[in-house]
């Protein structure tokens, strides 16, 4: 487990390498504001051998955010992480690990048959009941969230994972009304309650690709004052002496989609218990990235690159590109993501240790401050 007193040993390695605020505040003391995610790539022992490499160069770079998800590349990139981690030179405790729960994984392939291999692999054994699942892959039940956390501990081969993620849990709308996604949510979050004070986790959040950043009246909405609340009832009723351990989001947040900071959607008087009854909440909606920052939330940034795209040159819009800081695209495109106020940590996905060592170097380069942040927009 990330520990204090490693994490600011880290930091005083590499800060001296860095700009201004490239550790930020986070958990029991600062992390690095650029991290390693670990999606994209094929489920192959060449994809496994160059994230080994990618991640071992950031932890002893200068990154010690390490993200990833039980399903990512069919449960390899857990793998990776975990032996890239104890390979290293570098202090298991100094390093924040990430993983989620919510899509079902599958064993190291993918299966030439999903829906057989899911039938066979969880619902059969009673893993999930075939009445919470969602398009076949997708479950929220505690029982099941419990059981994807300990796949998660075991893959990873770590006694604790830093952040636990419920992995896209808009997912349930296709199926769910909103107050029943929020049930499932608390139900999930009480159990996450119950890991943190039997140390299998130091704190939990919400990874999300639309639920906070697309209109109120979006089906695939979720608010996250409501999601702080429910979080708020599980501590209630968990009762550890912190109140909860409710701590991140993550949501994609790039030149190209903008959405946490320029949407207004989330009306901080949901998270009172009288908006709960079903009344009409008509408080001044702020965004994703101002409610976060106001409820003491760090926000990670998923897709800081827009997958990629924006490492093309001319792919980031003249007007903009002018404003940020960074030698290459990619490094003004992350510098974007890090620079918006209320962002902890932008992850960028590298499988390619040239991309780690371009990435690395984007945090030697001051991020905007607020004011020349909200110029990029006029
Ligand atoms: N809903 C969710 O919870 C969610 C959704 C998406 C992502 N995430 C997390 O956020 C992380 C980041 O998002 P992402 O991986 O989807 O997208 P991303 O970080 O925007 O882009 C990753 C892609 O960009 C390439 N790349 C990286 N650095 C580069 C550089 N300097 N120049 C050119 N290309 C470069 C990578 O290629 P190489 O592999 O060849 O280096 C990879 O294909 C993920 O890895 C994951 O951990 C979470």
């Amino acid at each position: 487990m990330a520990t204090r007193e490693a994490l600011w040993n880290y930091r005083n390695e590499f800060g001296d390498a860095f700009g201004r605020t490239y550790f930020r505040r986070f958990g029991p003391g600062v992390i690095s504001s650029v991290g390693l995610g670990t999606y994209l790539g094929a489920p192959t022992n060449a994809v496994d051998d160059a994230y080994r490499e990618a991640i071992g160069l950031a932890l002893r770079s200068g990154v010690n955010v390490v993200d990833t998800a039980v399903n990512y590349r069919c449960g390899r990139s857990e793998r990776v992480v975990g032996e890239a981690i104890r390979d290293s030179p570098i202090d298991r405790d100094a390093v924040v690990v990430a993983t989620k729960g919510g899509f079902l994984p599958f064993d190291g392939d993918r299966p030439d048959d999903p829906a057989s291999y899911v039938r066979e692999a969880f619902v059969e054994p009673g893993i999930v009941d075939v009445d919470d699942l969602v398009g076949g892959s997708h479950c929220l039940a505690p029982e099941y969230v419990e059981w994807s956390l300990d796949r998660s501990l075991d893959r990873l081969g770590l006694d604790t994972i830093d952040c636990y993620y419920l992995h896209n849990p808009e997912t349930q709308r296709a199926v769910r009304s909103r107050e029943e996604v929020y049930d499932a949510i608390e139900a999930a979050f009480e159990r996450l309650e119950r890991r943190r004070l039997a140390g299998d986790i130091g704190r939990y959040g919400v990874a999300t690709w639309d639920a906070f950043r697309v209109p109120e009246d979006d089906d695939r909405f979720l608010s996250l004052p409501e999601i702080l609340a429910r979080a708020e009832a599980a501590g209630r009723s968990v009762g550890p002496a912190d109140g909860h351990g409710f701590e991140a989001i993550q949501l994609p947040f790039n030149v190209a989609m903008a959405d946490a900071f320029t949407r207004a959607n989330h009306r901080p008087a949901s998270s009172t218990p009288d908006a709960r009854d079903g009344s009409v909440d008509e408080s001044t909606p702020v965004s994703t990235l101002e409610f976060a920052h106001d409820a003491g939330l760090s926000v990670f940034t998923s897709a800081s690159i827009a997958q990629g795209d924006l490492a093309v040159p001319g792919a980031i819009p003249d007007g903009v590109d002018a404003e940020l800081s960074g030698g290459t695209p990619a490094q003004r495109a992350l510098n974007f993501a890090r620079s918006a106020p209320g962002v902890t940590c932008s992850l960028v996905g590298a499988s390619d240790v040239a991309h780690v060592r371009e990435n690395v170097a984007a945090g030697t380069f001051d991020p905007l401050g607020a004011g020349a942040f909200d110029a990029v927009f006029e």
